[in-house]
């Protein structure tokens, strides 16, 4: 019923001539995708993996966007440059950005505005750090973020949002959330967003990824749990043939 949607996040990784070899390497590997694919790039090389990527089914994607139409804003980059330059997702609130700059539950709320605003689709990342998870805190965590991030968004904009779930402490260490673990917490922002929209869209219309060293090797296990409709891949998803793998689970 959710279509399963595996998105690649480069994160500070690639130059254009870098981007060019994986993503040629990349087209033919999961030409025959079930999933949606995703390829969150860096800013300099969006407009590269746009060319490349026409009339294929890798659709691009950006790793932020600022809520401000234009500006004053040194450093920042607007929802309509995007657009210009083809881009068609875009991940918002990473932990990375919530953990180094500053990112809170009101600028992610704000930015995902700005993104549906002009088309884009937002991919608003929540999860909780090792030391909530240890405290207990995950569910209050995750529920927070979620309700903070939808506040102010109609339910005729989710189908163009993706929720992703990435527990902090397992993003980048080699250590994934077991299969239960990750489908417990999805079924919690399930069913937060079932109080925030109802039960039948949540279940029906809601997609929400895991994401935290998804790979080759644990994606089948993750992609089996009912509530995990697909990933969010940082490490994996710079190299072609573990990306490919990992689509086509
Ligand atoms: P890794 O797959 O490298 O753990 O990164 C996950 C992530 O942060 C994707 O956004």
């Amino acid at each position: 019923m959710r279509k399963p949607i595996i998105a690649g996040n480069w994160k500070m990784n690639n130059t254009i001539a870098e981007t060019e070899k994986l993503v040629t390497e990349l087209i033919p590997m999961v030409a025959d995708a079930k999933a949606d694919v995703v390829i969150c790039v860096p800013y300099t090389s969006i407009a590269k993996a746009v060319e490349l990527t026409k009339g294929t089914n890798i659709h691009v994607g950006a790793e932020n966007v600022h809520w401000a139409e234009k500006g004053a804003f040194t450093g920042e980059i607007s929802a309509n440059m995007l657009v210009e330059l083809g881009v068609e997702y875009v991940v918002i609130g990473h932990s990375e950005r919530r953990q180094y700059f500053g990112e809170t539950d009101q600028t992610v709320n704000m930015r995902t505005k700005a993104a549906l605003a002009h088309g884009l689709k937002p991919i608003i990342c929540v999860g909780e750090t090792l030391e909530e998870r240890e405290g207990n805190l995950t569910e209050e965590v995750v529920v927070r973020q979620t309700v903070e991030a939808f506040k102010d968004i109609d339910a005729n904009e989710l189908a163009n949002i993706v929720i992703a779930y990435e527990p902090v402490w397992a993003i980048g260490t080699g250590k994934t959330a077991t299969s239960e673990q990750a489908n417990d917490t999805i079924k919690i922002i399930r069913d937060t967003m079932a109080k925030l929209y109802g039960d039948k869209t949540a279940e029906e219309v809601v997609r929400i990824q895991y994401g935290g060293s998804m790979n080759p090797a644990n994606v089948k296990e993750l992609m089996a749990m009912p509530e995990i409709d697909g990933g969010l891949i940082g490490g994996a998803s710079l190299v072609a043939e573990k990306f490919s793998q990992v689509v086509n689970y």
